[in-house]
């Protein structure tokens, strides 16, 4: 774990409709956590101007980029000036496009850092096999962090359950960046692979993405710092 405290590899899901409801959970959230995702949701709605707003120094932009290389590219550009602390690319897209990223991002920008979604964690075997993938979600993740790593992507987006095995396979230095968050006792909703907090920290994950355990709760606040009690 890169961060200093167990709060501050975490990661808040804004997935929320408007500007005001973000910039109010973040103001409450601010010092109880490293920082803030922003998803197709919150950027829709406001566009880049809510990474200002937010500072982009702590913002994940997670729009999971998955188109040729040439388009993912220039968006790439855009992306890595906003400044953010991460954006992502979708491991499906292939090598060529995830290489096309990360060449046109830290030619913008050299402190850009890209990463890639493997396997979302809202899927399990049987919706992997819908699509004719016939691997293991594990199996899977491990394969598309190796083909992220040699196109250059800085690390991945995994389920904590895959973070030992993409650890051994990737090296201590890929970022590995984790959804599907589960304090004890919380409801799961459409996620599928998921871990709590502490169990996933112990895994070895260099930043937590926590979605409605925190933003659904009455009291994000006190949900954010109960997260490892
Ligand atoms: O509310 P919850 O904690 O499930 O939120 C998880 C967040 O992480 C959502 O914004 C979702 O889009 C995102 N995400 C994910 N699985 C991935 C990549 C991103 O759940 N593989």
């Amino acid at each position: 774990m890169s961060q200093s405290s167990p709060h501050e590899s975490v990661l808040v899901a804004l997935d929320v409709p408007t500007k005001e409801k973000a910039l109010s959970l973040a103001n409450q959230l601010e010092n109880q956590v490293g920082g803030f995702k922003i998803g197709l949701e919150l950027f829709g709605a406001c566009g880049p101007q809510i990474v200002e707003e937010i500072g982009p120094s702590r913002v994940f932009l997670d729009l999971k980029f998955h188109d040729i290389p040439h388009t993912v590219a220039a968006v790439s550009r855009v992306a890595a000036r906003l400044g953010t602390l991460l954006f992502n690319v979708h491991c499906l897209g292939g090598f060529e496009m995830m290489r096309a990223a990360i060449e046109a991002a830290k030619g913008e920008n050299s402190n850009a850092k890209v990463i890639g979604v493997t396997i979302l964690t809202s899927h399990d075997s049987a919706s992997l096999q819908n699509l004719g993938i016939r691997e293991s979600p594990r199996e899977a993740v491990i394969r598309l962090a190796e083909l992220a790593q040699k196109a250059g992507l800085d690390g991945v987006v995994c389920s904590a359950r895959e973070i030992l095995p993409v650890r051994a396979h990737c090296g201590d230095n890929f970022l590995l960046v984790t959804p599907g968050i589960r304090p004890p006792n919380t409801a799961i909703g459409d996620q599928k692979r998921v871990l709590t907090p502490r169990e996933a920290l112990k895994a070895g994950a260099d930043y937590l993405v926590v979605g409605r355990p925190i933003t659904g709760a009455s009291d994000p606040v006190a949900a954010a710092q109960k997260l490892f009690d």
